[in-house]
Order: C-alpha cells, then sequence, then structure tokens
C-alpha cells in the first residue's frame, strides 16, 4: 500500500478520537435503555461531544481548511478546502444498543471530495480512501463486487422520514427493486451502507433525501473502490448536492438504476 495521504491521516486520528468517546457513551446505553425517559438525550450528548472532539483535532491540524457539520453547522475556512462531518452515522442504531453506526468524515478540495474515512470502531473498522489513490480498509485494498446476478445480490437501501410523498415514492422503489432482486437490506447507517458497496459487500445502495455528511465520505471511498455515485435522477447534478443517491458495482448499475427510475 502507497503511503497514506497526510491529509486521510489526520482525519482517522480525528476519527479515533471521536470513537473512544463514542465507544465509552455506547457502554451506557444499555442502562439507559430501562429508564422512563430513554437514552435520547444522552445520545444527542454523546453526538455533540463526538462532534467537537473531531473539530479540535483536526482544526488543530488544519486551520486554513473551513467545516461543514451536522451538529453545528458550517465554520468557514481561509481556503478552498473543507471538512464534511457527520459525527455519528446511524443514531438510531446507537439509541437502541445496536452495533451498527460509524463516524463519517469526508474531505471536500475546489468543489470536489478528494478523500473519505468512515470508521467503524465496534467492529474496528476504518475505511479510508484518497482521489487516485485507492480505497483501503486498514491496509487492505477495497474492490467492489463483480457480481452480475441480481437475483444474488445483496442491496442496500434507507427509507426517507421527510414527507409522505418521499414515503410513497420509496415504497414504488422498494417494490420495483424487491420484485428483481429479493436480498434488499436495510441496516440503518448510509456512510457504512456506502463503505459495504466499496467492500463489496453489496452490490448497491440506494437511498433519498440523505444529507452531504451521510454521503461525502462515501462517494470517493466507492469510486476509489471501483464503483459508480451518482444522482439517482440527474446526469448532471451529483448526490451530494440533491440527497440521492445510488452507488453500485459497475456490472449492475444500469439494471439498477433503470428498475428505480422507470
Ligand atoms: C441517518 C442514517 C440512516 C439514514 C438517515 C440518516 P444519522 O443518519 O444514515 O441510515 O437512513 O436518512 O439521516 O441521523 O444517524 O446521522
Ligand atoms: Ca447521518
Ligand atoms: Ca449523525
Amino acid at each position: 500500500m502507497a503511503q497514506i495521504h497526510a491529509d486521510i491521516r489526520v482525519m482517522m486520528k480525528a476519527a479515533e478520537r471521536a470513537a473512544r468517546s463514542l465507544i465509552r457513551d455506547f457502554g451506557e446505553i444499555e442502562n439507559l435503555q430501562v429508564s422512563q425517559k430513554g437514552p435520547g438525550d444522552f445520545v444527542s450528548a454523546a453526538d455533540r461531544r463526538a462532534e467537537e472532539l473531531i473539530f479540535d483535532e483536526l482544526k488543530k491540524a488544519r486551520p486554513s481548511f473551513g467545516f461543514l457539520m451536522e451538529e453545528s453547522g458550517a465554520v468557514e475556512g481561509s481556503e478552498n478546502a473543507r471538512f464534511i462531518i457527520d459525527p455519528l452515522d446511524g443514531t438510531s442504531n446507537f439509541l437502541h444498543g445496536l452495533p451498527h453506526w460509524a463516524i463519517s468524515i469526508g474531505l471536500e478540495k475546489n468543489g470536489e471530495i478528494v478523500g473519505g474515512v468512515i470508521h467503524d470502531p465496534i467492529k474496528n473498522e476504518m475505511f479510508h480512501a484518497y482521489k487516485n489513490s485507492g480505497a483501503f480498509s486498514g491496509r487492505s485494498r477495497l474492490r467492489v463486487s463483480g457480481r452480475s446476478d441480481l437475483m444474488q445480490s445483496a442491496i442496500a437501501t434507507g427509507a426517507p422520514r421527510r414527507s409522505k410523498e418521499s414515503q410513497a415514492q420509496f415504497m414504488k422503489e422498494y417494490s420495483a427493486m424487491s420484485a428483481i432482486a429479493p436480498g434488499l437490506r436495510r441496516f440503518g447507517a448510509a456512510a457504512l451502507d456506502m463503505a459495504y458497496v466499496a467492500a463489496g459487500r453489496y452490490e448497491a445502495f440506494w437511498e433519498r433525501d440523505l444529507k452531504s455528511w451521510d454521503i461525502a465520505a462515501g462517494i470517493i471511498i466507492v469510486k476509489e473502490a471501483g464503483g459508480l455515485v451518482i444522482d439517482l435522477d440527474n446526469k448532471h447534478t451529483g448526490p451530494l448536492e440533491t440527497g440521492n443517491v445510488l452507488a453500485s458495482n459497475a456490472a449492475l448499475h444500469q439494471p439498477i438504476r433503470d428498475a428505480l427510475t422507470a
């Protein structure tokens, strides 16, 4: 493996720092499940704490870069570069004590996503990629799957919560997909869904109404693993702007796209 890009090393360090804090908090969740109030407020605090740790670490290392963070919003930088951060993706899983959540940090330079880190501390997986340098999990190179049979595929999705219309559209897409690909999954952490496409565990992932911090890191990780990432409806916009994403291996890209947009 070639040298890990210096920006990626800094992002990995920040993700590891947040992970230590989140793991400690995740250990408390079981106790809170049984309380009347439930763990809701506790998890929002855990989320904010993780974001602060990431921000502090990255700000120290790259003082001229800007930030876009799920919890605290945008911070301008003096360079045309910014980190796009989801300190805890899969909050609902975390809240229910389900061990499937991650920290996601993307890096955008001159309007293009060039780097990404997705860290799942429970399974001890650190997915990362830098433009033209390949995608990795730890030191192992990632490649999207070569499977071309929809019947044998694992395809992940997520359901929108925004409006009745978007839910109806989701049900339509879900039923179109399940007719041709019975192996649909809904794991509840979009960043990990993207990482798993890159790792060849899923053949594809689609979801609408996502935010840029859900997918920024995943976009470059899937691309560097040889996959395709597009906006579901429009060839000329990127999924980062619309939040409607389809990430897949090359073999199944067109049939899945056709089924979803028919
Ligand atoms: C959510 C997760 C989930 C997706 C939601 C996202 P959060 O992010 O990625 O899988 O279905 O649309 O909002 O709230 O856990 O950071
Ligand atoms: Ca998220
Ligand atoms: Ca989040």
